[in-house]
């Protein structure tokens, strides 16, 4: 069957070997067949600059279209200092212009955050709820989730290898297509 729903995953961290974009990828691959998993990192967008709104650069444009052409969008963010990472929230920025015209206006959102520690990235999780609706469609409200312990869920070709954490990613990741199914039926 072909996937219905076009989905963008935004990765919120840089790094070559990030637990966060081997999660997004993970998450493609148990993803249903009713979407499709569009993984995207942020290496390419350029810082926002409200000056440049009236000629925006090409970077900014590409990745608006992207997202006002998804059926949803996904954020699988780590936690850098209680918060999202800065690359993130530049990229939300960028994306929530110009003013009232979000490209992520009317996207089901779902958000998966991340640490190698005990808390699961949840305060970036939760800084996201908190900067999100004015700009989104609908947060998925339930299941949350917060992948604690992600150091040594990856084996060294990035499959994911603890069973409990896949099994939640899973559940995850099949009520957000239930949810994305619901919102543009
Ligand atoms: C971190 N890290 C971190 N972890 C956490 O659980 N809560 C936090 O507040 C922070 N703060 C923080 C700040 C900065 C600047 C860095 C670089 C790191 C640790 C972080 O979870 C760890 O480096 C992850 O490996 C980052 O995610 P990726 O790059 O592996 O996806």
């Amino acid at each position: 069957m072909a996937a219905l729903y076009n989905i963008v995953v935004i990765v919120g961290s840089l790094r070559k070997e990030a637990y966060t974009l081997k999660i997004a990828n993970a998450l493609s691959r148990l993803a249903p067949e009713t979407l499709k998993l569009d993984v995207t990192t942020l290496h390419d967008i350029s810082f926002f600059n409200q000056d440049l709104e009236a000629a925006p650069p090409k970077d900014w444009l590409a990745f608006r279209e992207k997202l006002q052409k998804s059926d949803g969008v996904l954020f699988v963010t780590p936690e850098y200092n209680r918060s999202i990472p800065g690359v993130l929230k530049n990229a939300i920025d960028v994306g929530s212009r110009p003013y009232g015209k979000s490209s992520f206006l009317g996207k089901p959102i779902g958000i998966v955050s991340n640490s190698p520690g005990v808390l699961g990235g949840v305060n970036a999780a939760m800084n996201l709820k908190q900067l999100l609706p004015g700009i989104t469609g609908p947060i998925m409200g339930q299941p949350e989730i917060y992948l604690v312990g992600v150091g040594d869920a990856f084996d060294d070709q990035g499959n994911l290898v603890k069973e409990p954490m896949q099994k939640v990613m899973k559940q995850y990741i099949d009520a957000y297509a239930a949810f994305v199914d619901q919102y543009n039926k």
